[in-house]
This record gives C-alpha cells, structure tokens and sequence, in this order.
C-alpha cells in the first residue's frame, strides 16, 4: 500500500473513532495533513484555525502565508513538504487546544509521523514541540536539532506567534535557515 492510501486509511479511522466529538460537532470539517507524502521535512502545528476549518487545509489563514515565505527562503514548496497538525478539528473561537483533545489525537498524530517516516519533524509552537519532546522550554531550545528514539526533532517558534513580533519574526527565520543544513546532517 502507498503511503497516501496509508495515510487515507488514518484519516478515515479518525472519522470512525469519533475522536473529540465535541470539537467535531462545533467544527466544519476534520483538517488532516497537506502535503508530500514522502517528504523528508514534516511541520506540526498547534490545531486549524477559521481559515482552515472552511477550506479543510492546515496553514492557509495568516501564519501560513508567512510559513509559505520562510519555505521560499530555503527553496522549498508546501508541495515538497507536509504539514499537519496536532488536533485536527478547530476549536471553537481558536481557543488553545485543551491536554485531554491533545491526548486524544496523539496517537493519530504518531501513526501519521510512522507512516510518513520524515527526516526531521519540524514543530511549530510550544503544544506541538510538548507532544514529542516533553518537559522543554522553547525559548531556550528553539532552532536546536535534537534527536529522540531515532527521530531528528526542530523546535521552532509558531508562525502566528512571530507574525507581528518583529524579533521573535527574525528569530524565526534564522531557525528556519538552518533546516537544510539539519537535513544534510542527517543524510550523511
Ligand atoms: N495555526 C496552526 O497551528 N495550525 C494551522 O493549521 C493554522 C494555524
């Protein structure tokens, strides 16, 4: 089986599992992943937004724009990467996702990561960066690779955070310049 119809089959289990369905019943539709199925770079944000709600896509509102222009920066296309979330379905008036939905959908997130196999996880944000690598802080581990049971993790700011924050911004993208260099270690 190819890893697009693994990853339709996940999507599909999500749906049958009725997971958060108090999210689900308040949200328009479940939000799953964009992206190359094979990529070696996976970003992991925090939950949809309105934006994504309404078009079923992560990262299409305001912090997508500027993720799309850090991609630009190191030649990349949301085509040639994949992005996801942690909770797949909005929450109501973007609230932060509560621990328990974050629980809930972790396991789908993990299945998603097994089934993609990317080189380096990129996450987006302190909830996606607590999901993989718990008990960090993000102000002091931000743009350090770290590896955990074999997998290679980026933590970096989230977008939405840095969007009208000029030196979180800058910091931002001198985090996100370092992604090819992290990828290149990797592979050798
Ligand atoms: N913020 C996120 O964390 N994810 C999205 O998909 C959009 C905004």
């Amino acid at each position: 089986m190819t890893k697009q119809a693994k990853l339709e089959n996940l999507k599909a289990q999500i749906l049958k599992d009725d997971v958060c369905p108090e999210l689900a019943g308040a949200a328009t539709q479940l939000v799953f992943g964009y992206g190359n199925p094979d990529a070696q770079i996976v970003f992991v944000g925090e939950a949809p937004g309105k934006n994504e709600d309404l078009k079923g896509l992560p990262f299409v509102g305001a912090a997508g724009k500027f993720l799309d222009e850090m991609l630009a920066t190191i030649n990349l296309k949301r085509e040639d990467i994949y992005i996801t979330n942690i909770v797949k379905y909005r929450p109501p008036n973007n609230r932060d996702p509560l621990p328990e939905e974050k629980s809930a959908f972790l396991p789908y997130l993990q299945q998603q990561m097994a089934i993609i196999q990317p080189k380096v996880i990129v996450t987006l944000g302190r909830h996606s960066m607590e999901c993989f690598l718990p008990g960090l802080k993000i102000s002091e581990v931000h743009g350090q690779a770290k590896r955990k049971n074999g997998q290679v993790y980026l933590p970096l700011f989230h977008p939405a955070a840095a969007l009208y924050n000029g030196g979180m911004r800058q910091t931002l993208l001198d985090d996100f310049a370092t992604i090819p260099a992290v990828i290149e270690a990797i592979s050798n």
